[in-house]
């Protein structure tokens, strides 16, 4: 069977991330038989520099036509000035509607060699395993009316619409109690239904949901209280569910937990299990080009694009067995350093990540 995976690494670190991932999926596409072929294509800042656009048509068109993604991460302050319609995040968020990836799940789990590096102290951390499910495709990040309009008064005013219909709230939700079914069995859905009206409709969907999986231990939490809650007793958390904003919010900051937001990997699915994967983070502009980058959420990703988009469940554990190997090993890039460990660069983490599979 020959499969497409389609390489975007994109800006900033991105090329040396996903540089240090595409070994590692050639290795295992050897060693398990897998018929991957790899093709790449530009997205981001490094598309608008070739072709003025951030997703260029041929880009989208690969895009549809392979079987998974992996993408590095777009951005960079050379682009923040242009308008919003044509920076770098809008080749990322035109993917990500264009496919209808509207289910992101982001891991946060702490390899116990990693406890020091967590900026939580090792009891309330240690075996911490929780997976955020996020809502990609919808919320305020793509409700309309959008922009910046001038008022009577002659003062501008920007503004977003936040919506979700209900049909976006029960597909995102039964994703996430079918995780939670497949986990601890534990839900919590977090919204902020005591001020907004579109939070409100959400929880009272994902209750509606609750009678479709009873053996779902389903609650409810306003998003202040679930970041307060995320530092002070993380292990409550089994499966986490939320709009997109607050998902984004919520996984950057779960993804400190773990020791960095270098060690958090994701996947965006469609209702076809099409996938795209890509680390949390960002392009990083203020590390890019040192060869410091941690590249092990990107490489987890593709542990995560061959579980999820390929079936291939042996070699996803391979890579993930891989990479704990590696930090028993005691290397560590600069993010994830800690006094017993040694310093390394992203390609050596990533021929270590080789050597070990
Ligand atoms: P960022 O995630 O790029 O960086 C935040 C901090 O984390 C920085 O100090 C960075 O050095 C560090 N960091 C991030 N990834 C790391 C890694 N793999 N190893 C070690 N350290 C790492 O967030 P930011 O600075 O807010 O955004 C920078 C740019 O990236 C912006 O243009 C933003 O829009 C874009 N961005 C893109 C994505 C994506 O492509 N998915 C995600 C977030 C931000
Ligand atoms: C992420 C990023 C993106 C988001 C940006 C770059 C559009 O922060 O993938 O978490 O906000 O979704
Ligand atoms: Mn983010």
């Amino acid at each position: 069977m020959s499969r497409s995976i389609l390489m975007l690494p994109g800006d900033g670190i991105g090329p040396e991330i996903v540089a240090e991932a595409e070994k590692v999926l050639h290795k295992i596409n050897e060693k398990f038989s897998l018929g991957l072929h790899f093709q790449s294509a530009l997205v981001g800042g490094a598309a608008i520099e070739e072709t003025d656009s951030p997703l260029p048509d041929e880009t989208l068109d690969m895009a549809r036509k392979a079987d998974a993604i992996l993408l590095g991460a777009v951005g960079g302050p050379q682009w923040d000035k242009r308008p919003m319609a044509s920076r770098p995040e809008k080749g990322l968020l035109g993917l990500r509607s264009n496919l209808q990836l509207f289910a992101n799940l982001r891991p946060a789990i702490l390899y116990p060699q990693l406890a020091s590096a967590s900026s939580l102290k090792p009891e309330v951390v240690s075996g911490l395993d929780i997976m955020i499910v996020r809502e990609l495709t919808g919320g305020i990040y793509f409700g309309q009316p959008r922009g910046v309009r001038e008022l009577e008064s002659g003062e501008r005013q920007g503004y977003n619409t936040y919506a979700y219909t209900e049909s976006e709230i029960r597909r995102i939700g039964r994703v996430a109690f079918e995780a939670a079914q497949q986990r601890g069995k534990k839900l919590c859905s977090v919204d902020k239904a005591n001020v907004l009206e579109v939070t409100v409709l959400w929880r009272e969907i994902m209750e509606d949901l609750r009678r479709e999986y009873p053996d779902v231990e389903l609650s409810h939490m306003y998003v202040d209280n679930a970041a307060m809650q995320l530092v002070r007793a993380p292990k409550q958390f089994d499966v986490i569910v939320t709009g997109n904003m607050f998902g984004d919010i919520l996984s950057d900051e779960a993804a400190m937990l773990t020791g960095s937001i270098g060690m958090l990997p994701s996947a965006s699915l469609n209702s076809e299990k099409q996938g795209m994967y890509e680390p949390c983070h960002g392009s990083a502009p203020d590390i890019a080009g040192k060869g410091i980058a941690n590249p092990l959420a990107t490489i987890l990703s593709g542990a995560m694009m061959l579980r999820y988009s390929l079936g291939e469940e042996k070699a996803a554990g391979a890579i993930e067995a891989a990479v704990s190997k590696v930090l028993d090993q005691g290397l560590r890039t600069a993010d994830i350093m800690s006094a017993d460990g040694r310093k390394v660069s992203t390609r050596e983490m990533g021929d270590a990540v080789l050597a070990a599979l």
